[in-house]
């Protein structure tokens, strides 16, 4: 970021609050116009702070009517951004401040602080958004009991904590457990309840409730299911019980973010909780599943040790996001779900560090903390938890967990205070590792192999490339798990992780009769980028060979980005080492349905446009668009004669269930259908969508008609049969866009913006149509610079409502050093014309001047 921009906020100025809160008081009188927030502050000095100092409190968009020290009327000095009392109006010690404020739920459109979603109440306040509530000191080291008193005629009145009291009209909650201002929320409306209930190992009964909007109780079971399980798995594989009552979770229409974790009363975006056979594919069960587990497993890590400041984000996200990955690894497949992982940190978070909005796992200074919600924080942080874990050790990995919990529990945490327990717990010095959280950029592997006299020398070496603000950096500490196979297949050397600790290193194995082939960094044991020219058949043998199943699917990536880069850049044919490989692997029924369709899914655009860059190229994005859809031909024909075959094999009889083994048939399935449609003008999926009775199936077939450039009528049938739903409908707009040729993109976009259902303040519906505008990869780098265009005209249009939404969703942006100059001049233009806008949000006006620095 613009280092010299004055809105920055550094770590190196942490200071401690000037006041302890103890307990707060909170009457909400609600109303869509005019609520009143009564608020009675528990306040005293700070013993770990300088004395005698002001107070000051956060507030945003707040009318204060009163304000009163002691039950002594006071004048504060307001301004933009919060109020302050002199020290002189304070008496020295304890003391209570009471302030009334008046809000206007109904005219947030920014989904932060308290809004209105469908004439319900709800809250979202992380990172910053209580201060848009009341006046208070809203940063994450200041915790405080919580009672909450909800007055409204709405049938529902939900808080944090446990409820303790009701009556008409009203509602009180308390909450036990001292939280941050991040972890308030307060619902109200006219919803039902689907209930559950759950008895933790410590003998707590617990009361569950998923609150819907009357008519979605029928799509609740699953994140019950889920939920339970959650609780399970942190019992049994953190130590960890559920703390209170009670545990609501509430799905909203309009929520920027997929889903948060307030205490005790979790609210999701509707799409990540509400799922019914119907009406979500196997992909949104499993991501329900994971969202879910992920915001309960907050309960620990992130509530009852939560961050001292926000430059710890990642204290709570990174390990929140491993903890959930392992969760879904132990339901479901381990080696599917890292597949699925890697592709996604490649997809996101490589392609940040790789540009113009790299930035630290822990950054140093931020001018909006919203733009640090960011792969990076999350999927980068997680990364660099398996790291640890693999370099101490699964036990002293659980050793170092326990002590942290006992260690920090009610306590606001940094990264320093996480890195210590383990250095505690295992006596190794992490100076070193801790340049993962401090340093950004992707760290590049080089490979030399050496074979003499029965011994087999792996010579690795790393580059840590320079990102803004960061020209120089040192080794990084890099867990390579290596494997040696013999050339018959078998395993001669079975995994062992090497640490890569120096600028070049080399590793000698000893004792073997032949010159054995290498599989490296197995399970992707390091989020690094291996630089290494690997022989089509060295990559072939490990397809089919290699034991560590991460790698036996990376090996046919390989091979696939290898052949798809000849085809783009030299219009070489596609070879036969990769047909054949995946051939073999299509219809070897010893392997997991779920990993065969991952390993016939190909690289996509972005991928090859990034891979291409990489490799000195400039991607062209029509050719890439042309190459890949002449490979997945190619595959077509050369898996024709057991297409027929595997997509009968995969069809799952008997009523619909969404596990992993269902599941992986069905995405087997549609890899098959997707495949033959390039060989019968779709006439197998039309088949299958016509008798499809999920929502897996019928939108996968629906997708892969229109990608062949056909199903217009399924399209029509699609829209009739779910008019009225708004997250199905979501879907509809989606594919459209994601499907259209290249040249049709803009003008699809513009079709469906003109319609009266482009609710367009609806975040999801928003994501639905622009997101998959800038998903297109070949429609959105048109050579006519219409589909930056048209991305810069709605993210100027959005920014002024809903400027979180907008910023994200800017990063579409970020890979313009990749294209050629004249797409990197329109880019730009793109970029420099949102800047230009006048009262430009502080989240836009940061991400679109990092992308422009
Ligand atoms: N704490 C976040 C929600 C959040 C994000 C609030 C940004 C405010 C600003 C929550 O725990 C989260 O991380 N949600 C993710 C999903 C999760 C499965 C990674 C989300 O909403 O996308
Ligand atoms: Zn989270």
């Amino acid at each position: 970021m613009p280092a010299d921009d004055p809105r920055t906020i550094r770590l190196s100025d942490y200071q401690p609050y000037s006041h302890a809160l103890d307990r707060v008081e909170l009457t909400f009188k609600l109303h869509p116009t005019a609520t009143r927030v009564l608020a009675r502050l528990h306040l005293a000095p700070n013993p770990a702070a300088r004395t005698g100092q002001d107070l000051r409190l956060d507030g945003e968009g707040l009318r204060l009517i009163a304000c009163a020290v002691d039950g002594q009327a006071v004048q504060p000095s307001l301004d933009a951004t919060g109020l302050t009392l002199a020290a002189a109006l304070l008496p020295a010690g304890a003391f209570v401040l009471e302030t009334e404020v008046e809000i206007a739920p109904e005219g947030n459109t920014a989904l932060e602080g308290l809004y209105m979603s469908n004439g319900m109440y709800c809250t979202q306040c992380e990172a910053e958004g209580f201060r848009k509530i009341t006046f208070y000191p809203d940063r994450p080291d200041v915790m405080a009991r919580f009672h909450v008193r909800i007055e409204s005629d709405l049938p529902v009145l939900l808080s944090n904590g446990n409820p303790v009291g009701q009556g008409v009209g009203w509602a009180e909650w308390d909450d036990p457990w001292p939280k941050p201002s991040y972890l308030f929320a307060l619902v109200a409306g006219d919803l039902r309840a689907h209930p559950g209930q759950f008895t933790t190992m410590e003998g707590r009964d617990v009361g569950l409730n998923i609150w819907v909007r009357p008519g979605d109780e029928g799509r609740c079971a699953w994140g019950m299911q889920a939920l339970k399980a959650s609780m399970a798995w942190d019992e049994k594989v953190y130590g960890r019980a559920y703390d209170l009552d009670i545990f609501n979770i509430v799905a909203v229409d309009d929520f920027n973010m997929g889903a948060m974790e307030n205490k005790g009363l979790n609210i999701f975006n509707s799409k990540a909780v509400l799922a019914s056979p119907e009406t979500a594919t196997d992909d949104d069960f499993a991501r329900v599943e994971a969202i879910i587990a992920h915001e309960y497993f907050h309960n620990w890590t992130g509530n009852r040790i939560t961050c001292r400041d926000w430059f710890q984000l990642c204290l709570k996200e990174g390990l929140t996001v491993f903890r959930d990955q392992q969760f879904s690894g132990d339901l479901r497949s381990h080696a599917v779900k890292r597949i699925e992982d890697v592709l996604m940190l490649r997809a996101r978070q490589f392609r940040e560090d790789g540009g113009p909005l790299a930035h630290a796992v822990r950054p140093d200074s931020f001018v909006e903390i919203n733009n640090f919600y960011t792969a990076t924080v999350y999927e980068k942080g997680a990364e660099v938890i398996g790291m640890l874990k693999r370099l101490v050790g699964d036990a002293d990995y659980a050793r170092a967990l326990d002590l942290y919990f006992d260690r920090h529990d009610g306590q606001a945490a940094t990264i320093e205070d996480w890195l210590k327990v383990f250095e505690d717990t295992t006596g190794r010095d992490l100076s070193q590792f801790k340049r993962w959280y401090t340093e950004a950029g992707t760290p590049r592997v080089s490979v030399a192999e050496d074979w003499a006299d029965g011994v087999y020398t792996l010579t690795l070496a790393q580059e840590n490339p320079a990102t803004p603000g960061q020209a120089q950096k040192g080794a990084k500490v890099i867990p390579v798990a290596v494997g040696l196979l013999n050339p018959n297949g078998d395993e001669v050397v079975p995994t062992t992780v090497l640490e890569l600790t120096e600028a070049k290193q080399s590793f000698a194995f000893k004792g073997l009769a032949s010159r054995p082939v290498a599989s490296i960094l197995r399970g992707f044991s390091a989020p690094v980028i291996l630089e290494r020219s690997v022989p089509a058949a060295e990559r072939a043998f490990l397809l089919a060979h290699d034991t560590d199943p991460f790698n036996r699917w990376e090996a046919g990536r390989g091979l696939a980005k290898d052949v798809l880069a000849r085809m783009i850049v030299d219009g070489a044919a596609p070879g036969a080492d990769l047909l054949d490989g995946l051939a073999r692997l299509a219809f070897d029924e010893a392997l997991d349905p779920a990993f065969r369709a991952l390993a016939l899914r190909l690289p996509g655009e972005d991928d090859m446009a990034a891979t291409l860059h990489a490799a000195g190229h400039v991607p062209d994005p029509a050719r890439i668009y042309h190459a890949r859809r002449a490979l997945h031909l190619a595959l077509a024909e050369r898996l024709a004669a057991g297409l027929p075959e595997l997509e009968l094999a995969c069809r799952v009889p008997g009523a619909f269930s969404p596990d992993a083994a269902a599941a992986g048939k069905r995405a087997l399935r549609l890899a098959a259908l997707g495949l033959l449609a390039r060989l019968d003008d779709g006439a197998t999926a039309r088949a299958a969508y016509a008798a499809a009775d999920n929502m897996t199936e019928s939108f996968g077939s629906l997708a892969i008609l229109l990608d062949i450039g056909a199903g217009q009528a399924e399209l029509a049938d699609f829209a009739v049969k779910w008019q009225g739903d708004r997250l199905v409908l979501d879907k509809w707009f989606a594919v459209q866009v994601a499907a259209a040729q290249p040249d049709n993109v803009a003008d699809v976009v513009r079709r469906l913006t003109a319609r009266p259902d482009f609710d367009w303040k609806n975040p999801n519906r928003f994501r639905a149509v622009i997101g998959a505008l800038s998903g297109n990869h070949a429609g959105f780098h048109h050579a006519s610079g219409e589909g930056y265009a048209l991305l810069a005209d709605w993210l100027i249009k959005l920014d002024p409502l809903n400027p979180q939404t907008a910023s994200r969703m800017s990063t579409a942006f970020e890979s313009w050093p990749r294209y050629d100059a004249d797409r990197q001049a329109m880019m730009r233009g793109a970029l420099q014309r949102i800047m230009a806008t006048t009262g430009l949000s502080r989240d836009l006006s940061e991400m679109a001047g990092r992308m422009l620095a």
